[in-house]
């Protein structure tokens, strides 16, 4: 069996729908020649891209290291070939580990059975702890009888920024949020505006770009338990990048008093309580700050209960028209799930892109240019 390679394929796992703009992310922090694909993007790196990809990557869900692959046609040979790989380049056997395995298209398609023979290999050819509560995560993919094997470096999902304690009513993820917000066209050089921010996950966002803040700063990850770990260069990675202090402020409001309490304590465990401003009112009573016109982004309820559409028609008709009344200039982000309800805004959109798993329903964001 080969030895993990010094270079080899990193996979980092996006939204479903949001590929194209987590590659453009990718691309821009300066990882070379990043690929989108379906689920997530592809690029090539050694384990120091692999902690900075979990370090500095803001729309990524979780960093897979793709560390071997073999043929397996039947569960013997798959016995036989996961006794020989080199698990002990990567895994500890002081650190427990859990399996996860998928099959398509392949011989071995019973996914338990699988994950049994792979288990096993890991606990007596390595001398590991097999438990479904492990940090460290094997995943083996089946495809046309390749069986891929990779590591989730990740551990927590990284929408866990490590600051949200308080979480609203149908919180925005932070990958979601941040992809969203790149969508717009945002990158941190405007000033950002969300009139339903529930417990202020854009405004944070936008915040912590503007003020050159890595997303994974305070939070630990799976591969601080891989052999390939160095505490020293991980150490001064994490330290090589400690934020400025933009000149522009963020601003979030809501109706919901409780909201606004969590947004402001997630803003101060965040950092970025100094240039956030969070407000307790209602839509209708929002006015731009001052400065310059720059980005409203909004996911304003969306309603799932039969008879819930009329009150949310006269809600988003007033956030339109307090939009086109008193943001002129600005440009306009809204992430609903229903095209009817963009459209009783009034607002100018142009029409959306893909639409995008959020909280098992079929989000979709709608742009307009600068308002008149
Ligand atoms: C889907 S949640 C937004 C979640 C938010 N993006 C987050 O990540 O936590 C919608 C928010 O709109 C607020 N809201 C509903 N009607 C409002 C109104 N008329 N004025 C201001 N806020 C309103 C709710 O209190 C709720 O926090």
């Amino acid at each position: 069996m080969p030895t993990v390679a010094s270079e080899f394929e990193i996979f980092l796992v996006s939204p479903p729908g949001l590929e194209a703009v987590l590659c453009d992310e990718v691309a821009t922090k300066g990882f070379v020649d990043p690929k989108a694909v379906t689920g997530g993007v592809v690029v090539r790196g050694g384990w120091p891209e692999v902690w900075r990809a979990n370090l500095e990557i803001r729309g990524a869900t979780r960093v897979l290291a793709r560390i071997g692959a073999f043929h397996a046609g039947h569960l013997a040979q798959l016995d036989k070939l996961a006794r020989k790989f080199p698990w002990g380049e990567t895994l500890r056997p002081d650190v427990p580990v859990k399996v996860e395995v998928t099959s398509k298209k392949s011989r071995i398609y019973h996914a338990g059975a699988a994950a049994q023979r792979i288990e096993t290999a890991i606990r007596e050819e390595l001398g590991a702890l097999i438990s479904p509560d492990a940090e460290v995560c094997i995943m083996a993919r089946f495809e046309d009888n390749l069986c891929t094997i990779s590591i989730d470096t990740s551990g927590e999902s990284l929408h866990k920024r490590g600051y949200k304690e308080a979480v609203a009513k149908a919180p925005m993820r932070e990958t979601m949020a941040s992809l969203f917000l790149r969508q717009c066209g945002y990158d941190g050089h405007e000033t950002v505006v969300d009139p339903m921010c529930g417990s202020g996950t854009f405004v944070i966002e936008a915040a912590e770009i503007a003020a050159k803040l890595n997303p994974g700063r305070s939070r630990r990850f799976a591969f601080e338990q891989l052999t390939s770990f160095d505490a020293v260069a991980w150490k001064r990675l994490r330290e090589s990048s400690q934020g400025i202090k933009p000149a522009l402020h963020f601003f979030g409001s809501d109706r919901d008093a409780g909201a606004i309490r969590m947004s402001r304590a997630n803003a101060e465990r965040a950092g970025v309580s100094d240039f956030t401003v969070f407000q307790n009112h209602a839509v209708s009573n929002i006015t731009p700050p001052p400065g310059p016109p720059g980005l409203v982004i909004v996911n304003p309820p969306y309603g799932t209960r039969i008879g819930d559409k009329k009150p949310l028609v006269t809600l988003y008709a007033a956030l339109g028209k307090t939009l086109l009344t008193r943001f002129s200039g600005w440009r306009v982000g809204l992430i609903t799930t229903d095209t009817s309800l963009a459209k009783a805004t009034g607002l100018p959109f142009s029409p959306p892109g893909r639409s995008v798993s959020h909280g098992g329903l079929n989000a979709l964001l709608f742009r307009t240019e600068r308002l008149k």
